[in-house]
């Protein structure tokens, strides 16, 4: 069945308290926006809409920064979800399939859970709506349920008799509904007389007034959790970490500290890697099989290969490049740069705009100086090269196969392959110097502190 997704992302969230538009805060390194978008290309959305408002082009943008596709129509006033949805009308008539709404604040929604919906749907059920059992029904739509299981009506808080509000069946507000039913029951949907807003949550009593039946799936109240407040942010975020930590163990990941590995949406995680504590991943990283990343390491935008070994204390940015059974030791900074199979950066280095040749060694210390203050420059090193401890290594420059640089080296200029590069003074020797200079200082202290 062709699938739609809508995304309501209009609203301004003043309790956010900020100039960015609610939908565009992050949780787990991704915009909540991109949560929901990232959900409807799991379920394989033929088409997603994102409903746009308050800070438009900012939300269409970021929008447009996931998903190339996504088509956008804008809400210029906010009057409601039921009015919000109205305004996907034009850009899907003609679509014949499942239309799903969901929200751009509401970030923790599985697909398996939409899956679940869409073949509730399927099921003969011209609208499913997607329920929670709630703790605190407090401030929720409520469900209201026929003795056949069958949804008839979502209540709003403020509207619900006394005997609606102990009801803790309540509406998460995404819901799934046939593309030829959706907009006809929208077109119905009254201004509600005291808010003077649309309510989406009005075409189930509609629909049930046209004898077509309804439904609830129920999933748990953390997924349905929305974002309205930086309090909330921060309880999505420990909630989508909570997911993560479980799902990498579950799939055959070590964390040996689990709480305090924080994953990005994106982070893609092989069997039998090893994560050590207070590790955290950035947007845009994966870890294949058997890979270890040690204690402290923080990383994005990378890739690291089977038996890689990371860290501790490894900084991993965008572009690194990590090849097999490689070593990227503690206080080691890579970015944009590939560390081919078997070499080793073991110790306090900066290798950026680099490619390190396999089985290549890099002291303790070496630094790429790739940037001139105005320009990036590359540097190449061959395989099996050795680089001395401490080398500076001026960008552009290559140093061969099989070559060396001696400790202490600026090499500023190509060092070919089997060669030496090596430019520091010469070392003096002077017999003695030491005792004779320190016996005249301790003498010289003697004198002072007598008088
Ligand atoms: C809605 C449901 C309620 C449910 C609750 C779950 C309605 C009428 N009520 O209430 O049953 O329990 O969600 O959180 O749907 N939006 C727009 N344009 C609009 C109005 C809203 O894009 O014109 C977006 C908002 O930005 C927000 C979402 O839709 O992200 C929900 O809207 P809101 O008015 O806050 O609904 P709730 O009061 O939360």
């Amino acid at each position: 069945m062709p699938t739609a997704v809508i995304i309501l992302a209009a609203g301004q969230g003043n309790r956010m308290k900020s100039e960015r538009p609610k939908v565009l805060h992050k949780v787990a390194g991704s915009a909540m926006l991109h949560h929901a978008l990232n959900t409807a290309a799991a379920i394989g959305a033929d088409r997603t809409i994102v409903v746009t408002g308050h800070r438009g082009q900012a939300v269409a943008d970021a929008a447009q920064s996931f998903l190339e596709d996504v088509e956008i129509v804008h809400q210029s006033e906010q009057l409601g979800t039921g009015h919000a949805v109205g305004q996907a009308r034009d850009v899907l008539a003609g679509f014949q399939g499942n239309v799903i709404v969901l929200y751009g604040d509401t970030p923790l929604i599985e697909p398996d859970t939409l899956e679940n919906m869409q073949q509730k749907c399927a099921a003969g059920n011209a609208v499913v709506v997607l329920g929670f059992k709630a703790a605190d029904p407090t401030n929720y739509g409520r469900l209201i349920l026929n003795a056949a299981g069958g949804l008839t009506a979502i209540v709003e808080h403020k509207a619900a008799t006394a005997e609606q509000k102990a009801i803790t069946d309540c509406n998460s507000g995404v819901v799934c509904a046939k593309s030829n039913h959706l907009f006809d029951l929208i077109d119905k949907i009254d201004k509600n007389s005291v808010s003077g807003e649309f309510y989406l949550t009005d075409i189930v009593a509609l629909a049930n007034e046209a004898d077509q039946t309804c439904a609830a799936v129920f999933c748990d109240q953390a997924e349905t959790m929305g974002v309205d407040s930086r309090k909330g942010l921060a309880r999505a975020e420990a909630a989508f970490q909570r997911r993560a930590r479980d799902a990498a163990i579950e799939n055959g990941v070590t964390l040996s500290d689990p709480e305090t590995v924080y994953f990005a949406l994106d982070t893609v995680i092989g069997r039998d890697v090893v994560i050590g504590p207070n590790v955290v991943f950035g947007p845009g990283v994966t870890i294949e099989n058997a890979a270890e990343i040690r204690a402290f390491c923080h990383l994005e935008a990378c890739h690291v290969s089977s038996d890689a070994v990371v860290g501790p204390f490894a900084r991993l940015r965008p572009g690194a490049e990590i090849a097999e059974n490689t070593h990227i030791g503690n206080f080691v900074e890579v970015k944009n740069a590939r560390i081919a199979e078997g070499a080793k950066v073991n110790h306090l280095s900066y290798i950026g705009d680099a490619e390190i040749g396999a089985a290549a060694n890099i002291g303790a210390g070496t630094i790429t100086c790739n940037y001139d203050g105005v320009m990036k420059h590359r540097t190449t090193i061959g395989a099996r090269a050795f680089i001395g401890s401490n080398t500076a290594l001026v960008a552009p420059v290559s140093v061969g196969a099989d070559a060396l640089t001696g400790s202490g080296s600026v090499i500023t200029d190509d060092v070919p392959d089997g060669a030496l590069g090596i430019s520091r003074p010469k070392q003096e020797l002077r017999q003695g110097f030491a005792k004779r200079y320190l016996g005249r200082l301790r003498a010289l202290k003697a004198k002072r502190d007598k008088g």
